[in-house]
């Protein structure tokens, strides 16, 4: 059995106190793909920000390798190898491309931020092109990649993603998850929401959890719910005839 790097527990939070998460209990084990489905609404982006520590939960427990969370503020947590990729704002569209890179290693010496920019520049070659630009300027999909780079930029060990795909065209999901494997296969341990594709996106991911008005079934394998068709009509709908 791997080691377990993340590590979450009964965990409840919620918004001014209308409550979301409901005891909320995942696993996710190193080098794996672990993914969250669900309907919108459901809790998923709940569950990551409360993870993150932007929200802070009103019972149980995260921890990371070992490590509880609660020790740990917010913004202290991409130095303890943790990156994540929220669902919304996850760029700076007035900055260029450069300086969203750099913002993300904020503290780092001028001629480290120079040499990790060039490392990122090498990893995502459509980046490289664009390092002068505004964010605002980029496509969608070229603003999901920035997302990830300014997340991978730190080297996290874990990266959780927040439906990165979505709204992008099938070609541009296809490289995005190209993006995600090649993160897995250097070593990175990764927890990925997912709302739309399920059929290209689940087959990459080891096991899922479907999450259903912020409660959390018991994690299943990929091909379980793509398999299953109470699950598939619950949580994507039963027209799968565009999802290819
Ligand atoms: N900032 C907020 N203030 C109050 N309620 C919120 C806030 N953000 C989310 N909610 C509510 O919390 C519940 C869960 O929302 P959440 O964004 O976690 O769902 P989700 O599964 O990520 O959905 P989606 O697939 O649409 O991204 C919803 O009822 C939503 O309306
Ligand atoms: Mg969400």
């Amino acid at each position: 059995m791997s080691e377990t790097v993340l590590r979450v527990e009964g965990l409840e939070a919620g918004y001014g106190g209308f409550p979301v998460l409901h005891g909320v209990d995942l696993e996710v084990a190193a080098g794996e793909i672990v993914a969250v489905v669900g309907p919108n609404g459901a809790g998923k982006s709940t569950l990551l920000k409360t993870i993150f520590r932007l929200l802070l939960p009103a019972g149980g427990s995260v921890s990371f390798e070992g490590s509880d969370l609660r020790r740990h503020p917010a913004h202290s947590l991409a130095e303890l190898g943790m990156g994540y990729v929220p669902q919304e704002h996850n760029t700076f569209p007035d900055l260029s491309v450069r300086d969203n890179l750099a913002v993300a290693l904020r503290g780092s010496s001028p001629v480290e931020i120079r040499r990790r920019v060039n490392e990122v520049a090498e990893a995502y070659p459509a980046l490289r092109d664009r390092m002068n630009q505004n964010a605002s300027t980029l496509s969608g999909g070229e603003r999901q990649m920035l997302a990830l780079a300014s997340a991978m930029i730190t080297g996290p060990r874990f990266l959780a993603l927040d439906e990165p795909t979505t709204g992008l065209a099938p070609s541009i999901v296809a490289e995005r998850i190209q993006d995600i494997l090649r993160i897995r296969d250097a070593g990175t341990t990764l927890l990925w929401v997912i709302e739309e594709s399920p059929l290209v996106c689940l087959p990459h991911c080891d096991r899922v959890y479907v999450m259903q008005a912020g409660v959390l079934d018991r994690p299943v394998s990929s091909k379980e719910v793509l398999e299953d068709a109470a699950l598939q009509a619950l949580f994507f709908g039963v027209d799968h005839a565009a999802d290819t």
